[in-house]
Parts: structure tokens; sequence; C-alpha cells
């Protein structure tokens, strides 16, 4: 049997509350589709916990800045739905623009704490808040029991996390490891950006990472770390976004170990890519 998809609002619930009468746990899986591996750990991870797998696929256009992305970001439909499919996915909710954001759309959530911390919210200034009003969004309108977020987008899944806890949205958000090329580089649809040579550059960023790491918890000091990190990061041809020892919860800016459990993020850019990264130490 084909794989399910909807486009409206009412016939997505419809069908949850035909699970949830059932007595059925639903996951919702969140994506902008362009699906790689570790969109499909996110549903295996999914497919673990819940009796039913929503996957939502739309490329939000709230969270890109008139100069990003958003026209070329990948689109992958089919081979999306074949990999869905192939994985027993029971719903892909797959709404047009005008179905998210319909005319005379005028509500925007507007996230603090973990969104303001200087990270990617300095470099993408409405990147949280177009993230937070879609979150909230497929939250409400699938209303699962879970919500899968990849490590990867770090920042996103505290902000996230925050944002189903403070609107007391009834869902858990679970975090799921991001996965890897084997040379370390963290998947990404943007990766399919690079070029050859910048691919070849690419997995410096996590290499560096995972020596910035050993060096914090084998007692080097956060600052001195990083700065030999960053110039690694720069000679291999990357232009620094940012380097940062952060708070793993909070993400506070902190100086040494014993300020709290430390995450290293990184955002940099090569020829017209932009690669984010991060780490616990
Ligand atoms: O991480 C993403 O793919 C997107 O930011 C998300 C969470 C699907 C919201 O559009």
């Amino acid at each position: 049997m084909p794989i399910r998809v909807v486009r409206t609002v009412s016939a997505l619930r419809r069908a949850v509350m035909r699970w949830r009468a059932a007595g059925e746990r639903i996951a919702l899986v969140p994506t902008m589709g362009a699906l790689h591996a570790g969109h499909l750990a996110l549903v295996r991870a999914a497919r673990r916990r819940a009796r039913r797998v929503v996957v939502s696929v739309f490329v939000n256009p709230a969270q890109f800045a008139p100069h990003e992305d958003f026209a070329s970001y990948p689109r992958s439909w089919d081979t999306d739905l074949a990999a869905l499919s192939a994985m027993g996915v029971d719903l892909v909710w797959a709404p047009a623009v005008a179905a998210m954001y319909p005319p005379g759309f005028a509500t925007r959530i507007v996230p603090q704490g973990p969104a303001t911390a200087g990270l990617e919210d300095k470099f993408r200034p409405q990147f949280f808040s177009g993230v937070a009003t879609v979150v909230g969004k497929l939250l409400i309108q699938c209303a699962p029991d879970l919500a899968m977020f990849g490590d990867k987008d770090y920042q996103q899944l505290l902000v996230v996390t925050r944002l189903a806890e403070d609107l007391d949205l009834p869902v858990k958000i679970v975090a799921v490891a991001t996965v890897r090329e084997p040379d370390g580089l963290a998947l990404s649809s943007r990766n399919s950006y690079l070029s050859a040579s910048e691919r070849a550059a690419a997995p410096t960023l996590y290499r560096v990472l995972e020596d910035c790491a050993g060096k914090i918890a084998r007692g080097a000091l956060p600052a001195r770390a990083l700065d030999e990190a960053a110039a690694a990061i720069e000679r291999a041809g990357f232009v620094l976004d940012y380097l940062e020892a952060r708070h793993a919860d909070t993400l506070a800016p902190l100086s040494s170990r014993a300020d709290g459990p430390i995450r290293l993020l990184v955002a940099a850019r090569i020829g017209k890519t932009r690669l984010i990264d991060n780490i616990a130490v």
C-alpha cells in the first residue's frame, strides 16, 4: 500500500484522533525533506518508541532570511517518500505553504533563553522565531506524544525543548545523536552544496572539535584550546562564524569546566556552504 500523504490540517487531525482513540502512542519527526541517514535515524528512534510515526515534510519559509537559500534548498520528494515508505512511516504531513501560513496569518513565536544565546541567532536573527513558530504549529497540529530532534542542531534542540515546556505542550522532546559520515562530517542536507575540494576539507570541523574537547577534558583552559581550534579551522579554509564553549543546558558562556557541563559549538563557512556542528566535552 502506498504511504499516506496528507495536506490539510483536518485530514491530519482525523488520522491522529483515530490512533488516539485506539490508545496508540504517536511520534512526530519534523523535517524539511531532502532526507538523509540523519533523518532516518530520527524515524528509527521514533519507531522504537511509538506505535505510529508521522513525518512532516515542510520547507519552512519563515526560518529563512531573504538572502538565504529557501528557493534553492534541496528538495527530493520522490526519494524522500520512497525512504519513508520503506521504513513503515504511517503518515507524511506535507502541507503547502498556504496551508501552514494562510492569507492573514499574523502570529509569530519569538523565543528567548537559548534562542538568544548569541550563537546561530547572531548570524541568523530570524531563524529561531521561524523555527519556533513552525514547530509550535506542528506540535499543535499533530498533538504527538513524542517529537524527535537531532543533536546536530543543538541550539535548536534546546529552543524547541524550552518551547514545549513553556507552552505546556504535552509532548516529550527526544534528542537523537548526530549521524556522521565515516570521516566525521555531520550529515546535513546542505552538504550537497559542497564542491569536491570543500567536501575534502569539511571533516576538519569535527576533527578539530574532538581534539579541542579532548584537551579541555584533560584540563586545558577552554579559551586557550578554543584559540588553537579556531586557528586550525581557519587553516583548513573555513571562515569561522563562531566557535564557543557553552553550558550544555543553558548555552550560557563559561570559562572553566567547574562552571558546568560544556558543549562546544561551531559554525563556519567554506565556499558558499555554512556548516554547524557541536560536541560534548
Ligand atoms: O531542523 C529542521 O529540519 C527544521 O529546522 C525543522 C525543525 C524541521 C523546522 O522547520
